[in-house]
């Protein structure tokens, strides 16, 4: 169990630059998508498909899909950025404003979008050297019972995600979730490099690897269990401790 408790507090998103020479074993591969393979999704359904993609030439196309920064990202991220490591430690939810380029956090530059440069990014900046990039898919035309949104089957995409990322953290592999595969202008392109299926949608990308050497991670924050666990009655602590 301490083990398990150890794995579930170690694993973290890797933000840092990979070790692009160095490959992913194929048989670490196949143990992270035997991982994928045993998550719980709603009635069994499985309704997962993954790509692998480890050629140097594809990866490099990937990287080269640009897309711009909504301005709706930019709103709801400066409401969750911290700007330094003490504001994030005393909020404890979010993440570290490092990382984002400084007009992403000076709304007065807003409004330059879409014409700035600073608001398109190509995928180069995302991968990052990164050997093996998996795309996780989900079939938009199948649904668990009655789950309105498919919300159950998004659930289910998460557990994925997170046998994958305990598996390749177990075995030294790093990881980090692309969201921005799915974008309205990343998916398209996406697709056409992959040969997606139309009624297959992009859920997310993770980018695996080995970190380079002198990269260093970043403040990692945590709600304290009282402040969202309660017993019996909404607001009433579990107990008076954490462990
Ligand atoms: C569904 C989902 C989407 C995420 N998207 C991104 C992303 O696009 N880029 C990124 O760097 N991290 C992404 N993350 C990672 C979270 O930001 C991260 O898990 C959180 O900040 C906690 O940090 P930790 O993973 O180091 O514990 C995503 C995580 C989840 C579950």
């Amino acid at each position: 169990m301490t083990d398990l408790l150890d794995a579930l507090r170690s694993r973290h998103s890797s933000r840092v630059p990979f070790d692009s020479t160095r490959v992913v074993a194929s048989h670490d591969l196949q143990l992270i998508l035997d991982a994928a393979r045993w998550a719980p999704t709603p009635h069994n359904m499985q309704n997962f498909e993954i790509i692998a993609v480890d050629d140097p030439a594809l990866i490099e196309a990937i990287g080269d899909i640009s897309s711009t920064v909504t301005l709706e990202f930019l709103r709801e991220n400066y409401e969750q950025v911290s700007s330094s490591d003490e504001e994030l430690a005393r909020r404890k939810v979010g993440i570290s404003a490092r990382g984002f380029p400084p007009a992403w956090l000076d709304p007065a530059t807003w409004e330059d979008l879409p014409a700035s440069r600073e608001f398109t990014r190509t995928l180069h900046e995302s991968l990052l050297g990164c050997p093996v990039l998996l795309v996780v898919l989900y079939d938009a035309e199948r649904r668990a019972p009655a789950s309105q949104g498919d919300s159950l089957g998004l659930m289910g995409l998460g557990c994925v995600l997170e046998n994958m990322w305990l598996r390749a953290q177990s075995l030294g592999i790093s990881v980090q979730v692309l969201a921005s595969l799915a974008g309205s202008e990343v998916e398209p392109a996406l697709a056409k490099l992959l040969g997606i299926p139309d009624r297959m949608r992009v859920a997310f990308g993770c980018r695996l690897g080995y970190p380079l050497a002198d990269t260093i991670s970043g403040l990692r924050v945590r709600r304290e269990i009282r402040d969202f666990a309660y017993r019996n009655v909404y607001g009433n602590p579990t107990s008076q401790t954490t462990p």
